[in-house]
Order: structure tokens, then C-alpha cells, then sequence
């Protein structure tokens, strides 16, 4: 992605649905053997790899129309998760709870590590487990077996999105009552309890710390539209009030991003609710802020280097703290070849600003980190080169032409 850096970004932009809620709800047609719809899918790499996992289980995929996307699961011919599609996305591996309970049998190869951290899946197995799976490692795949589930009151050590997203799918169909405790209570864990809920589940507290289900035999067909990305939200955010611009966002969901709003705030920008959206603006200059990344409802990870290239930008020192991932601060090496300030000690970053950011060719090393670049490329001066843009295309749908209509001057090397 080539960006010519100092053009304020103005105008209006539309959201996408969310990556992180689309893909359990995906996951989630295995449960039925009738046709479900999801609308508002973003059009992404990560979506079409989940088709593709879904196909190797003889889930037919139709989309019909540009966001709305028909899974079928009539009868399942397979029953594995195989390494290749895994180790590109790690979200694969919520489709174990679903196939356990459809099939019986699930095969699901671990993810292995990633470049923001170890990311284990003990909390995953621990909780089908506890479900009465009979698990087992083999050949670096989960190997997991139940007849019938059974409802099973679970503890969860930290409140892990995807062991949530896992333990729900496989709870609905189990027998009896599972009670999930120290669940995730992230705005996407909501989205696929009321994608289930629509699909016949019986589900209450998702989105709060103890998530109760009363399992269910059978579960029919939906149709559900996917919740706004407020990650994308963020993102876009961040790239505004680095670049001193004006922008509405359409679609940004002011309550899942009050921590959000509430940093931004801090460091000096003005954000007001519009209808259907947020609008967003920087006026004066930057104040440096302290930010510690947590589950939800805190300060998502997520936005952690996008919040890190604006705040090279701010008068003075800011601290990052990142507690949900010990590697990812990739980024920062990065921003300082652009010029930035930037010290780390462990899981602690201090960015003193406001650095003159210059552009430079960079490299990308995971999805957010990315971003992280993309919103100091927006900022900088001259040209920057942002390479590995295929970790853009997994979770931001068409980022270049939205910031090239709020003026951005950027655009996708022929060659990537
Ligand atoms: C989800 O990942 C998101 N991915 C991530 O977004 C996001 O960063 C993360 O939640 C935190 O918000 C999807 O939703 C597809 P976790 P997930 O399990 O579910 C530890 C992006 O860029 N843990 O909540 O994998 C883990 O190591 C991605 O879109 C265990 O110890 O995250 C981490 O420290 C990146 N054992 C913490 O929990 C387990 O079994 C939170 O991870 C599972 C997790």
C-alpha cells in the first residue's frame, strides 16, 4: 500500500460488518441442518477462508448478494479442521465446539503460534472437556469425541473470546444447563448468542460474565445481520485525528466503543453522535494519555498500534501498557524508522511526541499492526510503503478505497 502522507481525512465513511463476530457466527451453521443467512458479512480474506473450512465439511456456501452470505450445512461429509486452513486463521478453531455437537466427532488442528503471542487453546479444550468430550492431542490436531454432550457449569481462568465462542457452540446443544463463568463479554460473543438465539437456542447473559444455556436437541435455520466492526470503527478513528481531519462514521456503535471514545477524548479529539454514527475530529493539538489494553468492556487490544502511530503525534508522553498479548508491539519498531519516539520495557511502551513523522517503506506483521501503519503513513510526510498488505485483506474490507474517498492519498502497488 503506497500512501502519500499530510492530507487531512474529511468526508463521510460507511463501516463494515465485523470480521470478529462473522466468523463464530459462520462457524455457527454447522448446528443446524437447514439453511441460515448472514447478512452484512464484510468481504474478506479471513471470510473466504472460512468458506472454505465450512466446504471441506460439505457445508454448500451461496452468496446472495455482495454482503449476504447463505450457509448450508444439510449433511456433514467431514469432520476436521486441517492444519493449512488453521494456521492461517486461527478463528478456524471455533468450529470445534459446533462439530462436536452436530457430529459427535470433531479433528481440529491447533494453531500453533502467532506473531502477537503464544495464543493457547487450553481454555477451548478445558471447557469440551468439561462438556464430557473425550479429548485428545494427536499429530498436533485435537481429537475430540462425545456421543451427547452434557450441560456442565464452567470456570473460565481469563475471559477468553474464542474458549466463549467454543464453549457457547458447543453448550446449545447439550444436555441440560451449562453455566459459563468469567465469560468474554466482547459485543461479538452477544452477536453469535443472538445468532443462536435466533436459530433456536436458549442462551441468557451473553455479553455479561456468567453466560447460561439451557441446551436444546435441535436447532433450525436464521437469517441474521452481523453487528458494525468497531474495530474498523477505531481504526478509522485513529487515522482522523492522526491526520487532523474530520470524518462521520456510519454505523460506528457508540456502546461498544465508550473506552474508545473515552481515550480519544483524553488526547484531544472532539467526537459527537450523529445519527446512525459518530463524528469525529481534531481541531487543536494532542495530549499524550495513559491506555492499558483489557477485555471488554476496556480498551481493546485491537486498536492498540493504531492508538500508538496517533500518539507519536501528541505533546508529551503517553504510556501503553498491553495486557493480552505478550508480543505485540511489532509495530513500534517500525515507527521508529518513521521517526517516532518510542521506548519499551516488557509490556510497557512510552511514545513521546510529537514526532515529525517521515515516510519510509515498512513492513506489516500482523493485521493490526497494519493498521498501526497505516494510520502513521496517513500522518507522515512524503511516501510510505507498506508491504505485506495481505494482513490488511484479512480484516479490513476495501481500507484503500474508503480512505482514498476521505481523500487519502493512497494506493495498492500493482504487484500485491
Ligand atoms: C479474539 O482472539 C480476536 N479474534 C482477536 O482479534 C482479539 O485480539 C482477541 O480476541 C482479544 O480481544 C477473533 O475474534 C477471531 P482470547 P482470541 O482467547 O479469541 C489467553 C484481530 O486482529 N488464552 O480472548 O484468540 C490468550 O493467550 C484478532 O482481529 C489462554 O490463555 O483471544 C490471551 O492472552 C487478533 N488460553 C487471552 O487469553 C486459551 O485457551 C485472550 O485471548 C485461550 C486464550
Amino acid at each position: 500500500m503506497i500512501i502519500h502522507g499530510g492530507a487531512p481525512l474529511r468526508g463521510v465513511v460507511e463501516l463494515s460488518g465485523s470480521k470478529n463476530a462473522t466468523l463464530p457466527i459462520m462457524m455457527a451453521a454447522v448446528l443446524t441442518d437447514e439453511p441460515v443467512v448472514i447478512r452484512n458479512v464484510p468481504r474478506l480474506r479471513d471470510v473466504k477462508t472460512a468458506i472454505e473450512l465450512l466446504g471441506g465439511l460439505g457445508v454448500a456456501a451461496r452468496w446472495l448478494g455482495d454482503h449476504e452470505l447463505e450457509l448450508h450445512a444439510r449433511a456433514l461429509s467431514g469432520h476436521e479442521a486441517p492444519y493449512d486452513l488453521v494456521k492461517t486463521m486461527r478463528a478456524s478453531f471455533v468450529v470445534l465446539g459446533p462439530l462436536l455437537a452436530r457430529a459427535g466427532r470433531a479433528r481440529v488442528s491447533t494453531p500453533g503460534g502467532c506473531a502477537i503471542g503464544a495464543r493457547p487453546v487450553n481454555l477451548h479444550i478445558a471447557g469440551v472437556r468439561a462438556l464430557g468430550a473425550r479429548v485428545q492431542m494427536r499429530h498436533g490436531y485435537v481429537e475430540a469425541h462425545a456421543a451427547r454432550l452434557i450441560g456442565a457449569r464452567i470456570w473460565l481462568d481469563n475471559p477468553s473470546v474464542g474458549a466463549t465462542e467454543n464453549i457457547l457452540m458447543a453448550a446449545v446443544r447439550a444436555r441440560g444447563r451449562t453455566v459459563i463463568e468469567n465469560a468474554a463479554r466482547e459485543p461479538e460473543v452477544r452477536d453469535l448468542a443472538r445468532m443462536l438465539a435466533a436459530m433456536g437456542a436458549r442462551i441468557a447473559g451473553a455479553g455479561t460474565h456468567v453466560i447460561e444455556v439451557e441446551g436444546v436437541d435441535r436447532l433450525h435455520g436464521a437469517d441474521h445481520a452481523v453487528i458494525p466492526d468497531r474495530i474498523e470503527a477505531g481504526s478509522l478513528m485513529a487515522a482522523t485525528v492522526a491526520t487532523g481531519g474530520d470524518v462521520i462514521i456510519r454505523g460506528a456503535p457508540a456502546g461498544d466503543l465508550e473506552a474508545v471514545v473515552a481515550k480519544l477524548a483524553e488526547a484531544g479529539a472532539e467526537i459527537s453522535p450523529v445519527a446512525d454514527g459518530l463524528r469525529i475530529a481534531r481541531n487543536g493539538p494532542l495530549r499524550p494519555i495513559e491506555l492499558r489494553t483489557l477485555p471488554y468492556p476496556g480498551f481493546p487490544t485491537d486498536l492498540q498500534a493504531q492508538m500508538m502511530a496517533l500518539l507519536t503525534q501528541a505533546d508529551g508522553a503517553s504510556v501503553i501498557t498491553e495486557t493480552i498479548f505478550e508480543n505485540r508491539f511489532m509495530h513500534a519498531q517500525e515507527l521508529i524508522r518513521m521517526g517516532a519516539d518510542i521506548v519499551m520495557k516488557g509490556a510497557t511502551a512510552v511514545v513521546r511526541g510529537p514526532s515529525r513523522l517521515s515516510g519510509a517503506p515498512v513492513m506489516a506483521t500482523d493485521l493490526r499492526a497494519s493498521m498501526g501503519l497505516i494510520v502513521a503513513g496517513l500522518a507522515a510526510e512524503n511516501t510510505t510503503t507498506v508491504s505485506r498488505v495481505y494482513h490488511l485483506d484479512r480484516g479490513y474490507e476495501a481500507l484503500d478505497r474508503k480512505l482514498g474517498a476521505l481523500g487519502a492519498r493512497i494506493e495498492r502497488a500493482a504487484d500485491e
